[in-house]
């Protein structure tokens, strides 16, 4: 029986095992953390992540073929295949602070990998790290760890957050990279025989070890890409009374683009986005090449200008200040059907909100209270005008303004009328996601903004950027 382990029971570690040891039940499959807490969850029966059908998943194989522990060692010493699912998040200080990728976690389970490793083991880059972090990697194995033969492979991971279960189940592709030795393709043969349990052959790819890790920096730069392309058109939408879903699905009927990955709205969040590209910013300058790294860096720039630039029509809309006012915050994930709120566009919303005097009161359907304040807490925001509420309705209530900043489902199948008779009037509705029809919205009596589309004759003329 082959036996994996991972290392790191996060939201790619947890999902991406629960799946193969689904597909795959003659393989045991251990998922270790260092965070017994996070283990404790994953056994119990509120899971530490909400991912739709996940639950289920877990449910079947747990126990069976499937297992988290916090015994990291017992289980990496016992596994043929240890996959590496850390987190890799920004350096904040030192070399690189701001932009390199931060190894510590990455560097510290190498070291331990070495340290308990009796068997040949294949290592498995399974978190997004700075292309050529495999040699670094493959150091730290064989300098520590001289009786035992390791290979590293790179098996960078596509899931989108909300959608983990059937991006596993189906993916576009599953890549492998690997040395090109005998020793090298026999390592990709065994990780490809996992994976060919349930995955086309022609959708499993097998590269050198360099382009499998810059092939993953280099997929979220390009869909990050699209979000910042679409998003600065959507400005110029509203300056010239252009539609940018319009124009968008246009745009996206031509084959050569395509319609995915091109809807207008407040901004990308999430946790690998920005960071993956600032560090495919900083890996372009350490190679010399600056005007690559100021070509990515420009889609974080239009970016944080998008969030901005919402922030700038909500209090210029609403006389110039919402000082003293409430404004309804509906949604704070990142996107929806996810509990994350790693980098979400409403921490930075809410940040701008608050400095311009705003009592916010946010709703959302997964993120914990805890986990709101605990976000906002780390922005400097003080807590005492910050409200956090259990429905939409009850978020709303009172409030001068809404800014709907996640596309959660249930903001399409609110009771628009029950909620514009608790607003204070003239009633605004921030759409910062276009998930509300606006004409129906302005029928009820509300002033609507939606990122893109033509201005209500209310924002006409007011400043738009911030
Ligand atoms: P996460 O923060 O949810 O999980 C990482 C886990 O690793 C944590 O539970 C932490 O306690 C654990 N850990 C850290 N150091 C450890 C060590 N030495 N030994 C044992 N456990 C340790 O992170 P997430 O979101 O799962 O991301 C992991 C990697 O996957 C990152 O590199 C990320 O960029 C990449 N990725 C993330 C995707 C996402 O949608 N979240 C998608 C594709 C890739």
């Amino acid at each position: 029986m082959v036996k994996i382990c991972c290392i790191g029971a996060g939201y790619v570690g947890g999902p991406t095992m629960a799946v193969i040891a689904l597909k795959c039940p003659s393989i045991e499959v251990a998922v270790v953390d260092i965070s017994a807490a996070r283990i404790a969850a994953w056994n119990g029966d509120e899971l530490p992540i909400y991912e739709p059908g996940l639950d289920e998943v877990v449910r079947q194989c747990r126990g069976r073929n499937l297992f988290f522990s916090a015994d990291v060692e017992r289980h990496v010493s016992e596994a043929d295949i240890v996959f590496v699912s850390v987190n890799t998040p920004t350096k904040t200080r030192g070399l690189g602070a701001g932009k390199a990728a931060d190894l510590t976690y990455w560097e510290s389970a190498a070291r331990m990998i070495a340290d308990v490793s009796k068997s040949d083991k294949i290592v498995v880059e399974k978190s997004t790290v700075p292309v050529k972090t495999a040699e670094a990697i493959e150091k730290i194995l064989t300098h520590n760890c001289n009786a035992v033969n390791f290979q590293v492979l790179s098996n960078p991971e596509f899931l989108a957050e909300g959608t983990a279960v059937q991006d596993l189940l189906r993916p576009d592709r599953v890549l492998i990279g690997g040395r090109e030795t005998a020793a090298g393709r026999k390592a990709v043969d065994a990780l490809k025989d996992v994976y060919a349990r349930w995955v086309p052959a022609d959708r499993i790819v097998t590269t050198n070890l360099w382009s499998a890790e810059l092939t993953k920096l280099a997929a979220n730069a390009f869909l990050a890409q699209r979000i910042s392309s679409v998003n600065a058109i959507s400005a110029l939408c509203e300056a010239t009374g252009a539609d940018v879903s319009e124009v968008a699905a246009a745009v996206g009927m031509d084959g050569r683009i395509g319609p995915k990955f091109l809807t207008a709205g407040v901004g990308f969040g999430g946790s690998c986005f920005q960071k993956d590209i600032l560090n495919l910013v900083y890996i372009c300058e350490r190679h010399g090449l600056h005007e690559p790294a100021a070509y990515w860096k420009q889609v974080i720039e239009v970016n944080d200008y998008q969030k901005r630039r919402f922030v700038t029509r909500v209090v210029s809309s609403m006389f110039n200040t919402v000082s003293g006012k409430k404004v309804a915050v509906l949604g704070f994930a990142f996107k929806k059907d996810t509990g994350d709120s790693r980098e979400t566009p409403a921490i930075d919303v809410c940040k701008g909100l608050l400095a311009d005097g705003a009592a916010v009161c946010v709703y959302d359907p997964q993120v914990t209270e805890d986990q709101i304040r605990q976000d906002l807490a780390a922005v400097g925001e003080p807590m005492r005008q910050v409200g956090v509420a259990r429905d939409a309705y009850e978020a709303a209530g009172g409030a001068h303004a809404i800014c709907i900043l996640t596309e959660w489902d249930e903001f399409k199948a609110l009771d628009y009328r029950r909620i514009f008779d608790g607003m204070q009037k003239p009633a605004f509705l921030f759409d910062g996601r276009n998930v509300v029809d606006g004409g129906e919205l302005r029928r009820i009596g509300f002033i609507v903004y939606s990122i893109g589309k033509p201005l209500d004759p209310w924002l006409r003329g007011m400043p738009a950027v911030a």
